[in-house]
């Protein structure tokens, strides 16, 4: 018999709360050899206790289980976000957890706000340097309160960092197809290194060095001002897009967008052979929380993601397909056009996948 994959579940905060609860109910009806264990670090137990991050958590996360599943963080009674900084950032840089991988997918085309675009056009995959960039929080302020005050904010570019991430998109453009079961083609590239010179350099020679390693894979660069007017003008274009932490944030709420909404959108935050977490791009939706209005795909899809990672391909696409059915059937929250609550389409997709 396999062996149970042992999952920590995060909740996190306000929509975090009511979305993971769905996906852990979806993973249990697929029946997946997995054990769960949740912890409540989050804002409720900052409040309550001061603590953050527990006295040797991320070495037990990292001892003691294979994956580890996220809500959110983020709560409008701690204004510092300090919590979120030191849990989410916290396990990305403590658990070395390199690459964010963002898929792009649109599963319906009265999901996505652009005209005439079709679920074969939007198939792409950003991939995001998690662990260094601007934010290392690296800077400090002078004369901070007076009219001369200077707030410096370092990018911090290592060579290994950058190569890393590269390498892992190059790699992951040979091992994975579309959706439609085609090769993966291209990796872009994005970045600004027209303004931003010495990061950018690092980045452009960096990139031409390992994509001659891969020269069935057709490297292309764009700059990140010009990317973000491509990614509404015409999305399929792209296919595997890397790039720096703090550009890799903000393109996948827009390439969100495509898939329709945050909501949609899953994603794994991974170092290869480490215990690597997995979360909905999406954050803790202070205005939302607590009504049952929150779409839980993305957390759903981010559950499918982590069963692949860890070889459990047939669940995962079992899932999958009850999210596609369920997104036809518009057995989906209000954001995305349909009528049902949170738990509602939680509890719709779990009875798919169990077959029921
Ligand atoms: P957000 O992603 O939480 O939400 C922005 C808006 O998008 C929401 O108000 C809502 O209208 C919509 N939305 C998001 N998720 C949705 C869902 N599942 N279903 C339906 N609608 C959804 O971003 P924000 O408002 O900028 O941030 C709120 C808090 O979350 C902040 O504290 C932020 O730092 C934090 N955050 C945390 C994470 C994380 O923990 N991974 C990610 C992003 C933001
Ligand atoms: C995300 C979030 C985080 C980020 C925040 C909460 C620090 O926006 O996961 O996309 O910027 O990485
Ligand atoms: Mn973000």
């Amino acid at each position: 018999m396999t062996q149970a994959k042992k999952f920590a579940v995060l909740p996190g905060d306000g929509i975090g709360r009511e979305v993971i609860p769905q996906a852990v109910k979806v993973l249990a009806a697929s029946g997946a050899p997995v054990e769960t264990t949740e912890l409540d670090w989050g804002a409720n137990r900052y409040l309550a206790d001061g603590t953050t991050v527990p006295a040797d958590g991320f070495s037990m996360l990292a001892r003691e289980f294979d994956a580890i599943l996220v809500g959110a963080f983020g709560d409008p009674r701690v204004p510092t976000n300090i919590h979120a900084k030191e849990i989410l950032l916290g396990m990305r840089f403590r658990l070395d957890l390199y690459a964010n991988v963002r898929p792009v997918r649109l599963l319906d085309a009265s999901l996505c706000p652009l005209k005439g675009v079709e679920p074969k056009d939007v198939d792409f995959v950003v991939i995001r340097e998690n662990t260094e960039g601007v934010y290392v929080d690296a800077g400090g302020v002078f004369k901070q309160g007076t009219e001369d005050e200077v707030a410096v904010q370092e990018d911090i570019n290592t060579r290994k960092g950058v190569e890393r991430v590269i390498r892992y998109a190059f790699d992951y453009c040979q091992k994975h197809t579309k959706l439609d079961g085609s090769r993966r083609a291209k990796v872009l590239m994005c970045d600004k290194s027209n303004a931003m010179s010495y990061a950018g350099g690092l980045w452009q020679r960096v990139y031409k060095e390992i994509s001659g390693e891969y020269p069935q894979t057709k490297a292309e660069h764009m700059y990140v001002d010009a990317l973000c007017m491509q990614m509404v003008r015409d999305p399929r274009q792209f296919d595997v897009i890397v790039t720096n932490n703090m550009f890799g944030d903000i393109m996948t709420d827009l390439a969100a967008g495509l898939q329709g909404g945050l909501g949609m959108a899953a994603s794994g935050n991974i170092h290869p052979g480490r215990t690597s977490m997995f979360e909905p791009v999406h954050g803790s939706a202070p205005p939302i929380a607590g009504k049952n209005v929150a779409n839980p795909m993305g957390a759903i899809l981010t559950v499918a993601m982590m069963l692949n990672h860890l070889g459990l391909a047939e669940e995962a696409a079992k899932i999958e397909a009850a999210v596609l059915e369920a997104v036809r059937q518009k057995k989906t929250t209000q954001d995305v056009g349909g009528a049902l609550g949170t738990k509602e389409v939680g509890e719709w997709v779990a009875q798919r996948v169990a077959g029921k």
